[in-house]
């Protein structure tokens, strides 16, 4: 079983998608079902959502998130969004690094690095997200590369810092394709992350820190990925659009 240090986390990452009428209803249904999540629950939502996804989510325990961030925290930065102003919006949470904005924007190690200690300064959870493409995994660069990516994403921080982030495993190949890793892909990936964790900030921060399992993941594949004992939580793309199928993994029993 999961580390009871470790509380799952289930977080939706809506990406591009959704209108403002649609991204209040869905927070809405959301919100009412927290209560019966089998674990914390966030949504990340479009900058436009920010505030009226925070208003449906008041009162509620599910925790409002953006999807990417500036590092500089004020001034002339056309088009960026800060850390504070996150804040200062409702925000608890920010994901970091994806895969889209490195593979579309050309965001690199060095700029995760800087936008994940800009969201720790600031008091937000940064969700970390690291993972290998198609490519890399069969020509045998899994590890290499994760190796590089969590060395170079969270280079020089304080273990006491670093804790509250939430580092997400999401290989390319999986995100939004229905080819989900195995469990025992995804097992075997969260290991070595939580080992490469040890390795840079010691055993008490690598056990408590959180690992969710990103790519393809749906109501019937939840189950069984959340079961593995280094999957502690679920970044979910396309299938948090939908209330039923994200309800269902909020729900996820482990099998
Ligand atoms: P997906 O996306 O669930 O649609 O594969 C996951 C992600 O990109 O975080």
């Amino acid at each position: 079983m999961t580390s009871s240090l470790r509380r799952p986390l289930l977080a939706g990452n809506w990406k591009m998608n959704l209108t403002l009428s649609q991204s209040v209803d869905l927070a809405r249904t959301v919100a009412e079902a927290a209560g019966s999540a089998s674990g914390e629950v966030a949504l990340c939502v479009p900058f436009t959502a920010i505030a009226a996804v925070g208003a449906a989510l008041k009162g509620s325990s599910v925790r409002l998130g953006a999807q990417d961030l500036y590092w500089e925290a004020s001034g002339a930065y056309t088009g960026e969004v800060s850390a504070p102003m996150l804040v200062d919006a409702g925000c608890a949470m920010v994901v970091v690094g994806h895969s889209e904005r490195r593979k579309l924007f050309g965001e690199g190690d060095e700029w995760v690095n800087k936008k994940t200690a800009a969201a720790l300064k600031a008091g937000l959870t940064p969700i970390v997200c690291i993972g290998e493409t198609l490519d890399e995994r069969e020509s045998q660069k899994t590890w290499r590369v994760l190796e590089t990516q969590i060395a170079g994403g969270l280079k020089g921080f304080a273990p006491a810092d670093l804790s509250r982030a939430v580092i997400a495993y999401e290989p390319v190949w999986a995100i939004g394709t229905g080819k989900t890793a195995s469990p025992a892909q995804a097992q075997e990936a969260h290991l070595f992350v939580r080992g490469q964790l040890k390795k840079l900030y010691g055993e008490g921060l690598a056990q408590g820190m959180r690992i969710l399992y990103g790519g393809s993941v749906t109501a019937d594949n939840a189950d069984s990925l959340m079961a593995q004992p280094d999957v502690d939580g679920a970044l979910v793309g396309g299938a948090s659009l939908k209330a039923e199928s994200f309800l269902r993994i909020m729900r996820f029993q482990r099998a």
